[in-house]
């Protein structure tokens, strides 16, 4: 028979376990075991603490979610004040920081800093007592903040016991929470699944709306983070410190999670350099951070530094320019797109946010201006981090200017009054003019001509629009029409620039089948999409013929995209545009159709395309792909073939380093045994 002493053990073992992977994997970054290899061990324990409950204890890795407090938060005082940073937003600012810094402490101008980022969510100081996880509060005006503990408690990065011996200490660190992009992102498409009505404007409204959730339950299913960046307070424990650093590196080994791009610098030009480098990485975080912070490092010159006012005087936020930003909503129009989706675009009196000046942004469709209700006038957030394209998030309403009304969505389109109609649920509004359209007649040639379509080289926008309004082109079959004086006399245009593009125009003809599938802009048809209807179908006219079944053999499509290419090819004005296209010139080279067989020598192969072949390398990839084999970009231990054509450059090298077999175009034919490719 089993004795408790044997489970008791058991069960300590599992938490000593798992509290060791939570370190591995939130602090180190390195895990050990995998997260299903986690939830066994997690359950494990979990069954264990319900069959002998008396074994139940606090600081157990699955005793995260407590009680909800009845009468709110209650408030705390902090022993010692929480404090905030002075701010710098240029180069001088920080050099002048530096000089001050050095002049009090008269000692050279080279004194170490630690330069850690400024995380963007919310400060929180947590106490630990015997090791354990006493008591998180929220830094409040910071001398008197909330109590958070059962909270900061459901946030699986905050150890609920430290790692080491603890016995009979206090201990004080202090942190951000934050939100991550994706944690944010997928928070909002819950909150609207749920119908919530309530979306966070950004992570860190979101991080700390979920923090003061009442009921911890409720926040521990929001993906909080934290990091610590100082420790506070240490009593009853034999510790010795001499700088910020040391003691950085003794939290972390206490489990407490630490920011890994934090560094030690020195002077001005380190913390610039610091500066430089990280808002160079902050577009690729998966986090928001808003700046660097700068601490002197020696604990002695921290001391003797002081504070003025409410911030130290050895330490300094480095500002990034501003992701979001206030601004008025001039106008709001629509745009009409190649497929006569109509989206709406406001107006903005100029701002500069996230390093950039955004005069225009988009607002998405009909049910998401609605949605926030945004009307001209208004005063809005605006939000612009890293490349993602500015949005407004918020609009201002005690900002509101009296007498506004809400935004009428137009009912016809801007530019040929046609009828705007709705997709089923009501969320893309399309001008129903079709080629009648001079808007979609314009973003459909552009869009012909772009490079990854029939690529015409200098048709841009500007002579597309002058072609269409002058009415040479209504087609895009006319395209192949054109002659070179009706091009000479357009504005801006001589005789040498209307050759080049004669020149191009008639270099366009030679394509492949993808691309021209992909150049007749059919709707939900992209690039990949076409490539899979081109591997599959290998010849237009079956293609044109295929019923919604045929269609949906093709990987990916589904029954969106076969109605809408089934539809493109049953009107007859589309059947009339390709023949002509047909009758101007434009081919593509044949491609053979090999059933896939495990016996084929391709099936399951890796190949690597290199150099100039004389097709282009979409015909290859196809005939690869069509035997069962797959194309891939770079040469590895994993590549079975590399299939080499003229000035192959450094992927053959790298082959015939690894003693991957090299094919020219013969032996590849003769491997793949289709005839006449
Ligand atoms: S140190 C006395 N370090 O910035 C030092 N703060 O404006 C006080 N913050 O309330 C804080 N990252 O919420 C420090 N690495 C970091 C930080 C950081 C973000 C926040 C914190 C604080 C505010 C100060």
């Amino acid at each position: 028979m089993v004795s408790t002493k044997d489970i008791a053990s058991q069960v300590e073992s599992l938490r000593e376990q798992l509290r060791e992977h939570n370190y591995r994997y939130y602090v180190l970054d390195d895990p050990e075991i995998t997260d299903a290899e986690y939830d066994r061990l997690f359950k494990a324990l979990q069954k264990l603490e319900q069959q002998f409950p008396d074994l139940v204890t606090a600081d157990s890795p699955t005793a995260r979610i407590g009680e909800k407090p009845d009468k709110g938060f209650s408030q705390i005082k902090h022993e010692i004040p929480m404090l905030s940073l002075s701010n710098a937003f240029s180069e001088q600012d920080v050099i002048a920081f530096v000089k001050r810094v050095c002049d009090r402490l008269g000692s050279p101008d080279n004194i170490e800093f630690v330069a850690e980022p400024k995380l963007d969510g919310l400060a929180v100081s947590l106490i630990y007592k015997n090791g354990l996880l006493f008591q998180a509060a929220t830094r409040g005006d910071g001398s008197t903040g909330e109590d958070i503990t059962p909270n900061i408690k459901t946030v699986r990065s905050v150890p609920l016991s430290l790692r080491g011996d603890f016995y009979s200490s206090k201990i004080e660190v202090r942190g951000e929470v934050i939100m991550t992009h994706a944690g944010f992102k997928k928070l909002n498409q819950e909150q609207d699944e749920m119908r919530t009505g309530k979306r966070y404007v950004n992570p860190r409204n979101a991080a700390a709306g979920s923090l003061r959730q009442l009921d911890p339950a409720i926040t521990a299913k929001r993906p909080l983070e934290i990091y610590f960046y100082s420790l506070d307070q240490f009593e009853g424990i034999n510790l010795k410190f001499t700088t910020h650093i040391e003691k950085l590196a003794f939290i972390k080994n206490a489990g407490l999670r630490v920011n890994p791009l934090l560094k030690v610098v020195n002077g001005a030009k380190g913390c610039l350099k610091a500066h430089q480098q990280l808002a160079k990485k902050r577009q690729s975080l998966a986090y928001d951070i808003d700046g660097i912070v700068y601490k002197a490092n020696r604990l002695d010159y921290q001391n003797s530094l002081g504070f003025v006012a409410r911030a130290p005087r050895w330490a300094l936020a480095h500002k990034f320019p501003a992701q979001e930003e206030t601004t008025i909503v001039k106008s709001i129009e629509v745009q009409v797109g190649r497929t006569g989706a109509i989206t709406p675009v406001a107006r903005l009196k100029p701002v500069f946010v996230g390093g950039v000046t955004v005069s225009n942004v988009t607002l998405h469709n009909k049910s998401e201006i609605e949605r926030q209700d945004i009307r001209v006038g208004d005063t809005v957030v605006v939000r612009r981090a890293g490349d993602v394209i500015p949005e407004v998030v918020k609009v201002l309403d005690e900002m509101r200017p009296e007498h506004s009304t809400p935004y009428v969505f137009p009912s016809q389109c801007p530019v040929c009054d046609s009828e705007i109609v709705y997709e089923t649920s009501e969320v893309i509004a399309r001008c129903s003019g079709g080629l009648y359209c001079s808007a979609q007649l314009i973003e459909g040639i552009k869009h012909f001509a772009s490079r990854k379509a029939m690529d015409i080289e200098g048709l841009g926008s500007k002579l597309v629009e002058q072609l269409v309004t002058e009415g040479h082109v209504k087609t895009v079959a006319d395209i192949y029409h054109l002659s070179k004086d009706s091009i000479a006399n357009l504005e801006r245009m001589a005789d040498k620039s209307a050759q080049k593009l004669i020149d191009a125009i008639e270099k366009s003809k030679s394509t492949t089948l993808a691309k021209f599938l992909y150049s007749l802009g059919i709707t939900h048809v992209g690039e990949t999409t076409a490539q899979a209807l081109a591997n599959e179908f290998a010849d237009l006219g079956v293609l044109m013929v295929a019923d919604l079944e045929k269609l949906q053999a093709v990987d990916d499509v589904g029954p969106v995209v076969s109605h809408s290419v089934a539809n493109f090819f049953k009107e007859s004005h589309n059947i009339e545009v390709i023949k002509k296209l047909i009758e101007s010139g434009v081919h593509w080279p044949r491609i053979e159709k090999v059933p896939v067989s495990e016996d084929h020598e391709f099936y399951n192969k890796s190949f690597v395309i290199t150099g100039t072949l004389s097709k282009p390398r979409e015909v290859y990839s196809a005939l690869i792909k069509r035997a069962g084999g797959k194309v891939t970009s770079s040469v590895s231990r994993n590549t079975d073939y590399v299939l080499a054509g003229e000035n192959p450059g450094s992927k053959l090298d790298k082959a015939m380093n690894l003693g991957t077999e090299i094919l020219d175009e013969d032996r590849f034919h003769q491997l793949l045994g289709a005839g006449d490719n």
